[in-house]
């Protein structure tokens, strides 16, 4: 997909409407809500899920729980999560990070709280499927970008083009989804290259290197080996997301932001054919102040007492946002948000 590709063919709200499809989601629908089965997915279209900040053990849980079932009902292809508040509200550590893979995400990104646990740093370096800002210094632990395979139902690529043959090389790592009877279809899928970019703001955040001038020469080289190109911009103001996603319009598939743990009600498909959303909001409590117990924040903002935050525990949900992009092009096709509220099993209630 080029800058001006689609410059003539503006695609008005969240969904291209020459394209027909369901499951585009009123804004004004109160939350949470449950996205009605956005199917059938658009011929040639690849269905990516992006699950907002999980923060803590009700986000872990409720991921892991009910990873499965979402995939299922809303026909997922490849999932990516922000990972960075997994552990207690405070990054991620490699266990953590595992049973989230093992759960059925293909790529865990994190932002300002990539470094928090001292034990992943490490891992960051080693594991290809967890991603830390692409605007860190170059010497910092880990990657800013990854290239992913995803196996894709012939049936679904139907009319696409440019697909078939795709390789796992060099640095591409294997999805863990949990396709249902992935071998014995294993005949009737194809592989599609599913590239994830994490980027930070700086607005109100750490002064990292500039993520405008760092993402194009990461994309000249992914878009060697697909057109699919998602990236997490973990930014504090919505400006500064407003901005990326502009500034990528046309570049890449879409352009979704994390960080505040609030979801915006913004979701489009801007003119070149990217999806964008300022913020896909929190998988955790939301009887909470983002995740993190009232009681102390509370003390900390009325008081202005440094009390250490411990994990709530009350009304979880899952909050994220589902992309359809074509895969010969790497145009978005549709983008809606869901707020899913999670009853989590007994033996999976206890904070951390
Ligand atoms: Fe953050
Ligand atoms: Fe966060």
């Amino acid at each position: 997909m080029t800058k001006d590709e689609g410059q003539d063919s503006r695609i008005q709200g969240v969904q291209d409407s020459s394209r027909a499809g369901s499951g585009i989601l009123d804004s004004s629908t109160p939350r949470p809500f449950s996205p009605s089965a956005p199917n059938p997915k658009p011929e040639g279209a690849l269905r990516v899920l992006f699950l907002g900040d999980v923060c803590a053990e009700p986000g872990r849980k409720a991921v892991e729980q009910e990873l499965a079932g979402l995939r299922q009902r809303l026909s997922v292809d490849f999932v990516i999560v922000n990972g960075e508040n997994a552990a207690a509200g405070y990054g991620i550590t490699p266990k953590l990070a595992d049973e989230l893979l093992r759960a059925g995400v293909g790529c865990i990104t994190t932002g300002d709280h990539a470094y928090d646990r001292k034990e992943v740093w490490e891992y960051l370096g080693t594991e290809p499927r967890i991603l830390r800002p692409l605007n860190f210094p170059p010497q910092a632990p880990g990657r800013g970008y990854g290239v992913y395979d995803c196996r894709l139902a012939i049936g679904d690529l139907a009319g696409a083009e440019g697909t078939e043959g795709a390789s796992g090389q060099g640095k591409v790592q294997k999805a863990e989804g949990k396709m249902a009877d992935a071998e014995q279809a294993a005949d009737q899928t194809t592989n599609v290259k599913v590239a994830v970019i994490n980027l930070q703001g700086r607005v109100f955040m750490k002064p990292l290197d500039c993520p405008f001038r760092r993402v194009l020469p990461v994309l000249d080289e992914i878009r060697r080996e697909t057109q699919v190109v998602f990236v997490d911009i973990h930014a504090e103001a919505t400006a500064e997301k407003i901005a990326m996603s502009w500034y990528l319009d046309g570049r890449v598939s879409a352009v979704l932001g994390s960080h505040t743990h609030v979801q915006t009600a913004d979701e489009t498909i801007l003119a070149g054919g990217t999806a964008f959303i300022c913020d896909v909001g929190m998988c955790g409590s939301f009887d909470s102040v983002l995740g993190m117990s009232k009681d102390l924040s509370l003390r900390r903002m009325v008081e202005m007492v440094p009390v250490r935050l411990h994990s709530a525990t009350g009304d979880v949900r899952l909050n994220g946002v589902w992309v359809d992009v074509e895969v010969s092009t790497g145009r978005a096709l549709a983008i809606g948000r869901l707020s899913e509220p999670v009853a989590l099993s007994a033996n999976q209630t206890a904070a951390g």
